[in-house]
């Protein structure tokens, strides 16, 4: 407190901050990304915080703001897929029948990176991430930039993904953002990544609503899994997409929990008596990822203690979720999380 000036009454005088802009001004937006600064876009997944993917000075600004730690890659976005060919080298048969079936889309290709890739976007790695996502505002703004941006999802570090520009105000409520409007998000969780490098087996290192089942049947072949390899995807934390408050995840549960009015609860369908705020988002893979980190943002501000989370069947379709839900929660302890602070 003590650099606030009091007035001379000794009242505290309210220092101005900046605050995030939302707009659907294409071409304001260019002009940032021109001046080397950050632009929030929409995309068919999550909002991501887009910078100049060849300009190391904004980028940085983006590991700054996200308060992201520098060993983690970037996913560098592009208009179509022969912009690809200023990024990677050595891409495989495999890579054009994926980009030609899946993009614009929710699939981000690990390609060997070209020389010229700025370190930065890389974090030092030969390989480079890349993706055409399939929103008409970003490919709008991706084309009049006429170049690649970076873009990882525009939140806080280990915070809950944003799915509308809304959410993207609450992570950055100081910053003077240029938030681009494109509406609430159409799949509401980030992309599948797959990665094809040379010596290496094509491998799921991200699950995402693309599913592996789809991405195997172009390649002809089974992706090999994320573990046991030396390929890092730094990115991919135990603890990640955390909500601000503590969050258990369970599959059965006691009567007795579900009537504490101090927790809220996010259930897939299968209708529980709860006392506390809840929500349902239903038993439907492609519905539940679309409203589930808008359903995260709501319970985390709904005044509650602590959040609920029903895991979803441990089945393919909700592969991606189960994912995200595991990383955002922790297992429901024996005592009944409401009891926890108090003294026994
Ligand atoms: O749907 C999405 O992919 C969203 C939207 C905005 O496009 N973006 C997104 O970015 O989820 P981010 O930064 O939150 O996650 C990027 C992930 C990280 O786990 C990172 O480690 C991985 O991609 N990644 C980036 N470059 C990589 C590389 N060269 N090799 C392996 N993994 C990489
Ligand atoms: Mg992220």
């Amino acid at each position: 407190m003590g650099a606030t000036p009091a007035t001379p009454s000794g009242s505290i005088r309210v220092r101005p901050t900046a605050m995030p802009t939302i707009t659907r001004d294409i071409d304001a937006a260019v002009e940032r990304l021109r001046a080397g600064e950050l632009v929030a876009i929409p995309t068919e997944t999550v909002y991501g915080l887009a910078a100049d993917a060849r300009n190391p000075a904004a980028i940085a600004r983006v590991y700054a703001l996200k308060q992201r730690p520098a060993s983690n890659p970037l996913i560098v976005h592009v208009a179509a897929p022969d912009w690809v060919d200023d990024w990677a080298v050595e891409i495989p048969d495999a890579a054009r029948r994926l980009m030609a079936a899946c993009w614009p889309g929710p699939l981000t290709l690990v390609l060997a990176a070209r020389a010229d890739v700025p370190a930065i976007v890389t974090a030092g790695q030969d390989s480079v991430a890349i993706r055409q996502p399939d929103h008409p505002l970003c490919l709008e703004l991706l084309n009049r930039f006429g170049r690649a941006v970076v873009a990882p999802s525009a939140n806080r570090y280990m915070s809950i993904s944003p799915t509308t520009p809304d959410h993207v105000v609450r992570q950055f409520p100081e910053s003077d953002l240029l938030i681009l409007d494109g509406g609430p998000c159409a799949v509401g969780v980030e992309s599948t990544i797959v990665s094809l490098l040379p010596d290496e087996p094509p491998r799921l290192l991200r699950p995402g609503m693309l599913a592996r089942a789809a991405v195997e049947r172009i390649l002809g072949c089974v992706l090999a899994d994320a573990h046991d390899t030396s390929v890092r995807v730094p990115g991919q934390h135990e603890r990640h997409y955390a909500p601000a408050l503590p969050a258990w995840r369970f599959t059965d549960i006691d009567a007795d929990r579900l009537a504490d009015p101090r927790l809220g609860w996010l259930l897939c369908g299968q209708g529980l008596e709860v006392a506390g705020p809840t929500i349902d988002l239903g038993n439907d893979p492609d519905a539940y990822a679309r409203r589930l980190y808008a359903a995260l943002y709501r319970l985390e501000h709904s005044g509650v203690d602590g959040i609920c989370v029903q895991l979803p069947p441990d089945t393919e379709p909700w592969r991606a979720i189960r994912d995200r839900l595991q990383r955002a929660t922790l297992p429901m302890p024996e005592v009944a999380p409401g009891d926890l602070e108090q003294p026994r």
